[in-house]
């Protein structure tokens, strides 16, 4: 028996060297591992041998069965070769068919005016300081000047993380990048408590806050806050400063108006309007008729907020400010929706 399975062994490796193609090598299969294969007999005969002999045979079986399948699947690759090289020199390659594009990713729109606002403020000379996301209650309202329970943080309801029994100070994901003021001004303050330097930095990154979904509002969006302390700083100085990058931005041409607003931070605080750019300020849906965009937030940096990132109130002032680049991008090309930014469809992201 075993002589026989040598045998049947050197018949299917012999047969196998003339296999040249894909159905010769189906044939190959179905005649020496197929059902009725000569291996295969000799597996449906072992009920008939004896007790000792059976494991033996079974065995020898087995290894003639595993050499067959190796045997076939290196032959299979050979043919493939084969047939590839074949095909490669005989058949004709149409070298002016178009090839498959690749297609080049690019940065996202709200990355690409967050930049450029930051190289706008580069080019006058602030740096970019960045904060994290996740903040305390104390860094992103109280320090700020809104205490627990001040009616002014109605304004930006937030996203709360539960991280136990915090009391009045729970972790929240910013609202707002005003918190970077604080950490920017202590980081600054606590390497010479006596006499802080001055600072004139940019902040960006994102925020969130608990809103309904809607065409006007998101749970996250991106800010770039402006912060510059100093001695002798003064309105004139931010209004300076946000006039000449409203130019920079929207064109040399472009007017401006400040209009008196609140927050809890600054004093006085302002908002900052461009001239409506759709109409040129005559009034047009976009403006609301009114000719005017507003653009940001602004104001002198309070004295209480001055105090908390360890500046002296009575030697330092500051000014600061905080714009939506996403609003900024609404405006300039009539996004109706803010919801697009974030709603990963690339017919719209490919337009940027
Ligand atoms: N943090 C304010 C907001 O999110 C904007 C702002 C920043 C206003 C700095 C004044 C000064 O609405």
């Amino acid at each position: 028996m075993l002589d026989k399975l040598k045998e049947i062994e050197q018949t299917a490796l012999a047969a196998l060297e003339s296999v040249k193609d894909q159905a010769a090598l189906d044939a190959w299969r179905v005649a020496h591992l197929g059902r009725s294969s000569p291996v295969m007999q000799v597996f449906s005969g072992l009920g008939g041998l004896s007790k000792e002999e059976r494991p033996v045979v079974g065995q020898a079986a087995n290894k003639v069965k595993v050499t067959l399948e190796a045997a076939l699947a290196e032959r299979t690759e050979a043919v493939k070769a084969t047939a590839l090289a074949k095909s490669l020199e005989e058949d004709e390659l149409d070298v002016t068919l178009p090839g498959r594009g690749v297609r080049v990713g690019r940065l996202h729109p709200s990355t690409q005016q967050l930049r450029l606002v930051l190289d706008i403020f580069a080019e006058m000379g602030f740096q970019v300081y960045t904060s994290r996301e996740v903040e305390t209650d104390e860094i992103n309202f109280q320090a700020l000047n809104f205490p627990p329970h001040h009616p002014a943080r109605e304004l930006q309801d937030t996203l709360y993380i539960d991280a136990g029994e915090r009391g009045d100070n729970p972790l929240l994901l910013r609202t707002h990048t005003s918190p970077g003021q604080i950490h920017s001004m202590r980081e600054a303050s606590s390497k010479n408590p006596e006499n802080p330097p001055p600072i004139r930095i940019v902040l960006p990154g994102m925020c969130f806050r608990s809103e309904q979904i809607t065409a006007r509002s998101e749970v996250q969006f991106n800010q770039v806050e402006g912060l510059a302390v100093g001695e002798n700083i003064t309105f004139a100085d931010l209004k300076g400063t946000l006039s000449d990058f409203a130019r920079r931005m929207f064109g040399q041409d472009v007017r401006t108006r400040f209009r008196a607003s609140y927050f809890p931070f600054t004093e006085p605080s302002a908002e900052m309007d461009v001239e409506c750019f759709v109409c040129g300020g005559v009034g047009c849906p976009v403006c609301k008729q009114s000719g005017w965009l507003e653009i940001l937030g602004c104001g002198m940096v309070h004295p209480i907020v001055l105090q908390n990132g360890g500046y002296n109130p009575s030697r330092y002032t500051g000014y600061a400010f905080g714009m939506g680049p996403e609003r900024q991008l609404m405006l300039r090309y009539k996004i109706d929706d803010i919801r697009y930014f974030w709603g990963n469809d690339m017919r719209f992201l490919e337009q940027f």
